[in-house]
């Protein structure tokens, strides 16, 4: 182990206290680590600027850090609990490549402004990637919608209802992933403030140029207040985390629909075999479970915004607690996201049964057509409602497609209005997709 940043001579530490104080939290830090070195990288130029460091200094220390980068990446360099944190691991590297310059590094920042623009960085990536999985999944359900039209029995209480149509259900999921890109980004935007160079959350004597550390680091916005980016650690989060929970509860609802959709009982949908697994003792056994995993995603996230929220009962400034904000929101972005990255495969890969759909739809699925056809042609709703009920069929017959025709209301099977979700999708130009 190597000394603490903040040990003095004559500091006692005592290594069960220490272990206690570090829990898993250098572990954490590798997660962040590319960010906060990121991070650092603008810190020096903001330090040289202001004349705290020569040209040559922070050329040496901006080299040393994209070395550290790199060995990282490569696995060359291993952040362990030899060092207490990422930050830690940060200043030590630079003070054993560059001795005294590398001492230099901290000046005007402190860990708590650098863990949290090392966790915004990374939630900002977080959340592109999260736009981008909802606008890919949104794509595929957008193209299966305008290519396929199979009848499928429409439920509500999970009692068969009305007719409906496989376009209907990817319709539908493509404009929830739509809105749910468009959280992403909203949540983003709402995030991206620059809180590096509030150093412990009082700001420091120095004129720390954050106007350049916002540029450089691609944000929109400087965090002012010293005050407010501490009080924003854990708030922010919780944002971030709350649009992909959003997502992860239309998931999970598509995901249920597959788990019953797949059942031999319904036996509507077929998934390809590798979204399949077997049992270590039933013989017999192909279990969905991918979309049970998808479907168990909303829990994680669930959990860590649970987690952070009843962390937040402090006072202003940084409290130590807020460390273990880090872990739930690494767990349910780690867990939510890989989920969310099997979903447009999934979706366009799994198969309809067209057969077993339409022996599901009976005739009494046919009465709210029969009750509003009666309605068109002058009879009381109300009594053509209790028609329908014993006469459930309308002039077309026990006929689907007829009936799928005839649901003209805007968003209905036969008006599903693709274009307008599609000129939706195609405004808010997801990262990635262009
Ligand atoms: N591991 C700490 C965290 O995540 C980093 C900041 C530590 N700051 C401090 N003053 N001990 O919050």
């Amino acid at each position: 182990m190597t000394d603490y940043l903040w040990q003095k001579p004559g500091t006692c530490v005592d290594a069960r206290i220490m272990k206690f104080l570090a829990g898993d939290d250098v572990l954490l830090d590798a997660a962040f680590f590319v960010c906060d070195i990121r991070a650092s990288i603008a810190h020096v130029e903001s330090l040289q600027r202001i004349g705290m460091l020569t040209v040559e200094e922070a050329e040496s220390l901006v080299r040393e850090l994209r070395a550290l980068a790199d060995d990282f990446s490569s696995g060359t360099f291993v952040l362990d609990a030899r060092y207490e944190d990422g930050h830690s691991a940060i200043e030590a590297r630079l003070g054993e490549r560059l001795g005294e310059v590398g001492r230099k590094v901290h000046a005007g920042r402190s860990r708590n402004d650098q863990v949290l623009v090392a966790t915004r960085l990374w939630l900002k990536e977080r959340l592109d990637e999260l736009e981008s999985l909802c606008a890919q999944a949104a794509v595929v359900c957008l193209d299966r919608a305008a290519h396929e039209a199979l009848p499928l029995p429409g439920y509500t209480h999970l009692q068969r209802a009305v007719v409906s149509s496989t376009a209907m259900w990817f319709a539908g999921f493509a404009e929830a992933f739509i809105d749910d890109a468009l959280r992403a980004r909203q949540a983003r935007d709402w995030i991206d403030a620059n809180p590096l160079g509030t150093a412990a959350g009082y700001g420091v004597n120095l004129p720390l140029d954050r106007d350049y550390t916002t540029q450089t680091l691609g944000f929109a916005r400087m965090q002012v207040s010293p005050v407010y980016a501490q009080l924003s650690r854990g708030k922010f989060e919780i944002a971030a985390l709350d649009a992909l929970g959003a997502v992860l509860l239309d998931a999970r609802r598509l995901a249920w629909d597959l788990s019953l959709f797949t059942t031999a009982e319904f036996d509507f949908v077929d998934l390809p075999d590798e979204y399949t697994t077997g049992s270590s003792i039933m013989p017999n056994k192909r279990n969905p479970d991918v979309i049970e995993l998808l479907r168990a995603s909303y829990a994680t996230v669930a959990a860590a915004r649970v987690e952070i929220e009843s962390l937040l009962s402090l006072p202003s400034g940084y409290q130590r607690d807020l460390q273990y904000s880090k872990g739930g929101l690494w767990h349910g972005f780690t867990h939510g996201l890989a989920a969310l990255h099997l979903l447009p495969d999934l979706l366009a890969r799994m198969q309809w049964n067209a057969a077993p759909m339409h022996a599901a739809i009976d005739p009494a699925m046919y009465a709210t057509d029969r009750a509003i056809e009666l309605a068109r042609a002058g009879t009381p709703f109300r009594d053509a409602y209790r028609r329908a009920a014993v006469d459930p069929l309308p002039a077309a017959g026990a006929d689907p497609q007829a009936s799928l025709s005839a649901r003209v209301s805007p968003g209905g099977a036969a008006d599903l209005r693709l274009d307008v979700l599609r000129a939706r999708l195609a405004a808010l130009r997801p990262p990635q997709l262009g």
